[in-house]
């Protein structure tokens, strides 16, 4: 056993890990990145297919983040964003504002996505505030959405796992409403009249609209497995604000910066928020850096007001080794055209994901676009039998993870309302690290297909 090892079972307290599952021999401690492959200390090589956790979207190994985050330490490591600014912090919030569509062209800076959600959640009430709407406050979030696990981002979080424990300890002003998989309703049902948009408009007419501060989704949401929203929902969220004085927040944590092939998914699907969370991909995570982007209207209203201000700040936030960080991410992106070559690829890495379900029948379908799927599990797609209940809990409880372990792919098993695999890979992969994917993927799906129908197993 490593000294590392020991030393991280000693003293480093993982987050979202079980116990056991840490004191285990064989944690890996990763040690070094090039592109989308990463090392971990004994020699081993695996391909990131998470982009560490949606956000290494450059890829590792940059030496020119590096020196930009260097540079800037050398020059002024730090001044804070309250009543000041530093020329990287203005920079990136230039370049950020250049990006977002339509007019949101303010941005606020923090250092994670939970913070960045809490700020959005915060801002969005200031402002009902400073209008003299004193009355709304409450969130509408959607069913299995993973917005963050600070206290507040985890009230608004709707995957129950996280929140159950804390429940006593989250404000009740938050709502959950159907997402767009769950709620789709029959086949062929207009998106008006889907589910996802009707008991979500009954829920702001039973609160009483006058007490709804804000609504947020993904435009791409991760929780119940890279859950693409059907044409026209946007448009509807968008309706339904426009109709009841409501904020519309696009979570874009996960889906901004390339994952979905354009700087922003709201661009890609034509959605209209007034304010775009982003955190990870920002600096592809070579500095921690989130926070929200606003219409500038509604920013000018906010400093008209008597209120005058946005009352929220961190010591933290904008600062500028991170902002120098996220420019030269941005600048690298642009250069070397890392948006286009996931639009250039993503037919391919499309076309990989049909073939090994068309290969393995206990694949039920993929989900998702851009750099961004989910292949969600089930027994069998021909006799159209759902994983048992001790199948489930099985693959869950550690078995998917043993042959993800096994195949050197980091993707992520997910038990979020299905079993299923994420992937998510560094957008630099090209149509060879695609390959390498599936066929790693491939040697999961076949262990897999393996065990569930091994003779001995529970319920055959
Ligand atoms: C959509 C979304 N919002 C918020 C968060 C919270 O971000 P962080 O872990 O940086 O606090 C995440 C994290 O994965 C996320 O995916």
């Amino acid at each position: 056993m490593s000294t590392e090892r020991e030393l991280a079972q000693s003293h480093l307290l993982p987050h979202y890990t079980k116990g056991a599952a840490w004191m285990s021999d064989d944690i890996p401690i990763m040690s070094a990145g090039e592109g989308c492959y990463v090392e971990d200390v004994e020699g081993n090589r695996y391909l990131d297919g998470l982009a560490g956790l949606f956000c290494t979207n450059i890829g590792h190994g940059r030496s020119d983040l590096a020196a930009a985050a260097m540079k800037q330490m050398e020059q002024l490591a730090f001044y804070p964003n309250w009543g000041f600014a530093s020329p990287p912090t203005i920079q990136a919030a230039a370049m950020i504002a250049e990006r977002t569509p339509n007019d949101l062209d303010d941005v606020f800076f923090v250092s994670s996505g939970s913070e960045a959600v809490e700020s959005a959640t915060k801002f969005a009430r200031n402002y009902h505030v400073s209008r003299g709407d004193e009355s709304r406050y409450k969130v509408i979030a959607r069913n299995w959405a993973y917005h963050g696990t600070t206290l507040g981002a985890l009230a608004i979080t709707g995957i129950p796992k996280f929140r159950k424990q804390f429940l006593p300890m989250l404000w009740d002003g938050v709502r959950h409403v159907p997402n767009t998989l769950d709620g789709a309703g029959a086949p062929g049902t207009p998106v008006g009249e889907q589910p996802c948009i009707t008991e979500l408009e009954q829920t702001i007419i039973d609160e009483g609209p006058e007490t709804i501060s804000m609504i947020i989704a993904e435009p791409i949401q991760n929780g119940r497995g890279a859950v693409v929203p059907p044409n026209g929902y946007w448009q509807e969220l968008r309706r339904i604000c426009d109709e009841y004085g409501i904020l519309l927040c696009a979570d874009e944590v996960i889906c901004a910066f390339g994952r979905m092939g354009h700087w922003f998914a709201s661009e890609r699907l034509g959605a209209d928020p007034d304010m775009i969370t982003f955190a990870k991909g920002v600096t592809s995570a070579y500095q921690p850096l989130g926070g929200f982007a606003v219409r500038r209207r509604l920013v000018e209203e906010t400093w008209d007001s008597e209120l005058g201000t946005y009352n929220h700040g961190s010591t933290f936030g904008g600062h500028p080794v991170a902002c120098a960080v996220a420019v030269a991410n941005m600048e690298a992106m642009r250069d070397e055209g890392v948006n286009e070559n996931v639009l250039a690829n993503e037919d391919y890495f499309q076309a990989g994901l049909t073939q090994l379900a068309e290969r393995h029948d206990h694949v039920k379908e993929w989900r998702g676009m851009g750099y961004f799927y989910a292949v969600e599990l089930m027994t069998s797609r021909a006799q159209g039998t759902e994983l048992s209940d001790a199948d489930r809990a099985a693959l869950q409880g550690g078995v998917l993870n043993g042959f993800v372990r096994e195949s050197k792919l980091l993707i992520r098993p997910d038990d979020r309302g299905a079993t299923m695999l994420t992937l998510s890979p560094p957008l630099i992969a090209d149509r060879a690290v695609i390959d390498d994917i599936m066929s790693r993927m491939d040697q999961i799906l076949t262990r897999t297909g393996e065990w569930l129908h091994r003779a001995d197993g529970p319920g055959h």
